[in-house]
């Protein structure tokens, strides 16, 4: 061999990872282990069909940071699992650099955060945390159960036709995940044999006669037109019941967790471990700290079919990982699936994923070199999230109170469905970045409220590179359509929930508020007009989905249809939460994690189907 051949191998063998080609092939290959891909992987393998579950971060199912809801902040900050998304608001830099928590690289593993960074500080952007995990962000995240409202299931029926997503239909699914822990046995709305625990939270704080909190919570309570004080009603609705007519009610809950009685998490990490540990040895096979760099197709049949994945394996590949070593790789290999590719990665990585394999708007992936298998323009598009906003305050002295959380419509919404769930108590939430919350002391006081149904979903995902290691581009375009609407809602909620804070009395007040309107509670005059501008660009959000969504087939932008297929091409699904077409409820991950129970079965039905018609064809 000459040297200069040599010399051109080493350089080549330097700057490319080994390509291992192995012989494995499994009937399915999911990738992403969160609420989307983890129930789904287990359920596949609960029913016979050998399936391989990729998922790039690592088990931190027994780290108590992790395991024990209560510290969920501190897993929310926490280095084992955090991807670090630095994302926009808006297409308006000066409005980005005018929201408070934008962060700035100082170097060295160092941020600022703020409006007024030091000189030579590089701009990240807005932190947008996600969980890379087994478990995905059901691992760190706030835990709290919420459902969809019905027409966000109802949507699909009208988009597709497919009346399986009937909102009477969808019941079931919660109730095969479900272990409830909270209501008696037998409560035809639940489930009580599934593996997600659900409980609530303790109100026995309400049982304090006239004190502040149990003040500010009959005012509030009064304001929503109900009409009993008794705390034992007031928290007695059950928030994940079913009810006619349930996403008309305006009512004070108990928040319901995804935890069991004694506040431990539960996730699909305990699905797919109990799974992996069953003595029926289900055929799942778990690959952890493994990052899907691409989806293979199969071009000789009539449409491109997904037959694998490319992986590189090591830890901390993804450059949201803060743990990411700079230039680190890891080997590259191919992973084979007889029946089915199905992309869980999550609303950010699954369109990412899709892009990087060739499905995506032709011109987007032309631009980057990526050689197009279907031109689908709805990849990545449609991003939609709830905004989120607070009013926080100092009390005078503390107020003894744990949550009175609220699900309710404003009087004057523009839709008849309740349109805000809002959480108060002694707390401090504004939203994320590094290092959040602001910890005020004893005497912070929140509402921290969620918009449910934003009716603009103009955000996208788009593609930087062709690096899959590198994370995408991502801007959220909070507001560009029907904004002033949503923002009317938002203000006159917080109009209501203040309102209720000047029932405390002594010694709770007076009240300095922080914001949207500075100063003491009662006296300080902000118009809706200051409010709302203040949540024009302040508000936050968490709960990103639709950037693979479901639409109708007459729709050119519409990536999969109602069974999660995507357009186009064969043996490719995304089952996570940038499936749905509009955000659903206030909450996604419980939703999701139905989404996924579904898919499930509709995957298992048709593989059966399929199955028997073989064999079928055989006798
Ligand atoms: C801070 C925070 C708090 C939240 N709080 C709540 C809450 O209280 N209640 C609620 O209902 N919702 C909450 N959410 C939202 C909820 O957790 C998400 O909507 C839900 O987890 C989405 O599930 P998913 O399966 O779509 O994606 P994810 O949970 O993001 O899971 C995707 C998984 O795929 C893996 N993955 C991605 N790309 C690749 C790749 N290329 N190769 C291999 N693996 C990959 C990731 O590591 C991850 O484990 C919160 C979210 C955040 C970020
Ligand atoms: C951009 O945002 C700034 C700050 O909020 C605002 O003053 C300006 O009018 C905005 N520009 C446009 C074009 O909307
Ligand atoms: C379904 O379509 C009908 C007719 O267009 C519309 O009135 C209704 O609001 C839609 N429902 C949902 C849940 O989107
Ligand atoms: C509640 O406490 C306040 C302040 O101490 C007092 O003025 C009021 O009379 C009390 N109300 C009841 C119903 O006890
Ligand atoms: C409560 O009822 C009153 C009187 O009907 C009404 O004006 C108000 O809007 C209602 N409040 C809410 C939150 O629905
Ligand atoms: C299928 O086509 C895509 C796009 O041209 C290409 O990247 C891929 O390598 C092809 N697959 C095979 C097996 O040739
Ligand atoms: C690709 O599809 C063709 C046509 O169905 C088939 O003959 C071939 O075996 C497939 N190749 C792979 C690698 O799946």
């Amino acid at each position: 061999m000459s040297r200069r051949m040599l010399s051109v191998l080493t350089t080549w063998a330097a700057i490319a990872p080994a390509v291992v080609l192995s012989a494995t092939t499994y009937d399915y290959i999911v990738v992403g282990s969160g609420p989307g891909g983890g129930p789904l992987a287990s359920n596949l393998a609960r029913a016979g069909f050998s399936t391989l579950l990729i998922e790039a971060g690592g088990d931190e199912t027994q780290n108590p940071t992790y395991s024990d809801l209560a510290n969920f902040l501190e897993a929310c900050n926490d280095e084992a699992s955090r991807w670090d998304f630095w994302v926009r608001h808006s297409d308006n830099a000066t409005q980005d650099l005018a929201f408070h928590h934008t962060t700035w690289d100082t170097g060295g593993g160092t941020f600022y955060v703020g409006n007024d960074p030091p000189a030579g500080a590089k701009l990240l952007g807005i932190q947008y945390p996600r969980a890379g995990t087994l478990g995905g962000c059901a691992m760190h995240n706030a835990g709290v159960a919420s459902l969809a409202q019905d027409e966000d299931w109802n949507a699909v029926v009208n988009l597709t036709g497919d009346t399986s997503w009937e909102a009477p239909n969808v019941r079931k699914y919660l109730k095969a995940i479900e272990k409830n822990e909270y209501m008696p046995a037998g409560n035809s709305a639940h489930g009580y044999n599934g593996w997600l625990s659900t409980f609530v939270s303790d109100v026995s704080w309400a049982q304090a006669a006239n004190s502040t909190g149990v003040r500010i919570l009959e005012k509030l309570s009064t304001l929503l037109n109900q009409t009993s004080k008794d705390p034992n009603v007031l928290f007695g609705g059950d928030i994940l019941g079913n009810p006619p007519n349930k996403d008309q009610i305006s009512s004070i809950y108990n928040m319901a967790y995804h935890c069991d009685s004694k506040g431990k998490r539960s996730t699909p990490a305990d699905f797919i471990l109990s799974t992996l540990s069953d003595p029926a040895k289900y055929p799942l096979t778990l690959k952890m700290r493994t990052l899907v760099t691409k989806v293979l197709f199969n071009n000789s049949t009539t449409q491109p079919r997904a037959i694998g994945v490319e992986i590189m394996e090591g830890a901390s590949l993804y450059r949201a990982d803060p743990k990411h070593t700079p230039g680190a790789k890891g080997p590259v290999s191919q992973v084979f699936a007889s029946k089915e590719v199905i992309i869980s990665g999550g609303t950010f990585n699954s369109p990412q994923i899709l892009k990087l394999s060739g499905v995506g708007p032709k011109a987007e992936l032309e631009a980057l070199g990526i050689k197009v298998v279907k031109d689908l323009p709805g990849v990545g598009e449609k991003l939609g999230d709830n905004y989120e906003a607070s009013i926080i305050g100092l009390t005078k002295e503390p107020i003894p109170a744990g949550l009175t959380t609220a699900i309710w419509r404003t009087p004057n919404a523009a839709t008849k469905n309740r349109n805000i769930y809002s959480w108060c108590g002694p707390f401090s939430f504004e939203g994320f970045w590094p290092g959040f919350p602001t910890d005020y002391g004893a005497n912070q006081w929140e509402c921290a409220m969620v918009h449910i149904g934003p009716k603009s979903q103009a955000g996208s995902v788009r593609l930087r590179t062709a690096d899959p290691q590198d994370t995408p581009d991502i801007n959220f375009r909070f507001f560009k359509n029907h904004g002033d609407t949503d923002l009317a809602e938002l203000v006159e909620a917080t109009n209501i929930l203040r309102s209720s804070w000047l029932a405390a009395g002594d010694p709770a007040l007076p009240i300095q508020e922080l914001h949207p309107c500075p100063g003491e509670i009662g006296k300080a005059k902000c118009t809706d007009a200051m409010q709302a501008e203040y949540f024009r660009v302040q508000a936050y959000s968490h709960h990103a989905t639709s950037t693979c969504a479901i639409g109708a087939d007459s729709d050119p932008m519409a990536v999969l249809d109602s069974k999660f297929r995507v357009r186009g091409v064969q043996g490719l699904r995304v089952v996570d939460a940038s499936a749905w077409p509009q955000v659903p409820g206030a909450f996604p991950v419980v939703p999701t994690m139905m989404l996924s129970q579904k898919a499930s079965e509709d995957i298992i039905a048709e593989a059966k189907a399929q199955q028997g018609s073989h064999d079928h064809a055989h006798t």
